[in-house]
């Protein structure tokens, strides 16, 4: 049995691209019959970026919220925050220390901003060692990231070998798991949905705020509504085929290249499929979101599950080091 290990961002209620790009694929995975699976979200890293414990904790829940109304199956994986498992803080000082300064300054995560040196805090510096003892304070054999996330994850290989290469064998040294980008999802302009760029869909938004961001954001060319049209290129059938069923994909594109069929209408079809064919996942979403009291009672349960597997391990290394 292979145990698969990640950490999730806590930037807040994620988007289409981040549901249907990442966070299924990543349950889909978690359910495997043959992995164990350690899910956790990454607060302590986000610290780095803000200051503010109202955003941090929102942000927590509501990613928490969203991969619980995904189908999440607590029982399955280990899910947690980050911060509820301070061991972890402990086992990344030790790896700081056997860590050369100088590979931390070739960190991407660092030198994209060190031309602006005067906003870097040294959290953010040190943030791959932090990562580092996220996946080696649980043993993890394999751990899902996308493409950015591949350097860090070799420092992480890097640092676990060279403390098992001076105190002798401690971690397990573990192999990345490349995410491929099987969907991309665009956003309302047509580019990457990014949050980035402001394009994104929030599918737990009410159907009302959802309506008029759809009708008024999603671009359209201006066919007028009685001409044949052309649905591969335009961003509506785009959406709509990764939402709706096959069939009904193949239905509107007939019908817009039939004629008399409108951008209005094809956007009226695609809400329909955000709207109902989320239904479910929006309403165990607001149920989490207006019982914080719950999502914390699960996420306890989970670190406490973190932690019989975190603190001998813990041990381990600091019998190693001497203490
Ligand atoms: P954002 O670009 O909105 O800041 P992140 O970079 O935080 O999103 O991405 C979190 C996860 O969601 C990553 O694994 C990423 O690959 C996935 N993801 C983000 N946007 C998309 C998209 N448009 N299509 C597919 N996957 C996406
Ligand atoms: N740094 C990762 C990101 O930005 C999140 C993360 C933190 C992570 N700790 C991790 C991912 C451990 C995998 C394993 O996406």
């Amino acid at each position: 049995m292979a145990r698969i290990l990640t950490g999730i961002q806590s930037t807040g209620a994620p988007h289409l691209g981040n549901l249907l790009g990442a966070i299924r694929p990543a349950i889909d995975l978690a359910h495997q019959d043959d992995n164990e699976s350690f899910l956790f979200i990454a607060d302590m890293h986000s610290l780095t970026q803000i200051k503010g414990g109202s955003d941090l904790r929102d942000n927590t829940y509501a990613v928490a919220a969203a991969w619980l109304a995904f189908g999440l199956d607590t029982q399955r994986s280990v899910f947690y925050r980050q911060s509820d498992v301070a061991e972890v803080t402990e086992l990344a000082w030790y790896l700081n220390c056997f860590f050369p300064y100088q590979r931390l300054t070739l960190a991407h995560s660092f030198k994209d901003k060190s031309d602006r040196l005067e906003d870097v805090n040294s959290g953010l510096f040190s943030y791959p060692m932090l990562m580092a003892a996220d996946i080696l304070l649980y043993d993890a054999d394999y751990v899902p990231v996308g493409k950015d996330q591949l350097q860090h994850l070799e420092m992480t290989r890097d640092v676990a070998s060279r403390f098992n290469h001076k105190m002798g064998e401690t971690f397990v040294v573990p192999k990345e798991m490349v995410r491929q980008e099987t969907q991309l999802i665009p956003g309302v302009d047509g580019e990457k949905m990014s949050k980035s760029k402001g394009n994104t869909i929030n599918i737990f938004d009410a159907p009302n705020a959802l309506k008029k961001h759809i009708n008024k954001n999603i671009i359209t060319d201006a066919t007028p509504l009685e001409d044949p049209k052309e649905p591969n290129g335009s961003v509506v059938w785009q959406l709509y085929q990764l939402v709706a069923s096959a069939a009904d994909a193949d239905a509107m594109a007939e019908k817009l290249r039939a004629g008399g069929y409108g951008w209005g209408h094809a956007k009226k079809d695609l809400l329909d499929a955000l709207v109902d064919g989320f239904a479910q996942e929006r309403d165990d979403f607001n149920r989490w979101m207006s019982d914080k009291a719950m999502l914390d009672a699960e996420l306890a349960k989970g670190a406490e599950r973190a932690r019989e597997t975190a603190q001998p391990v813990l041990q381990r290394v600091r019998t190693k080091i001497g203490f």
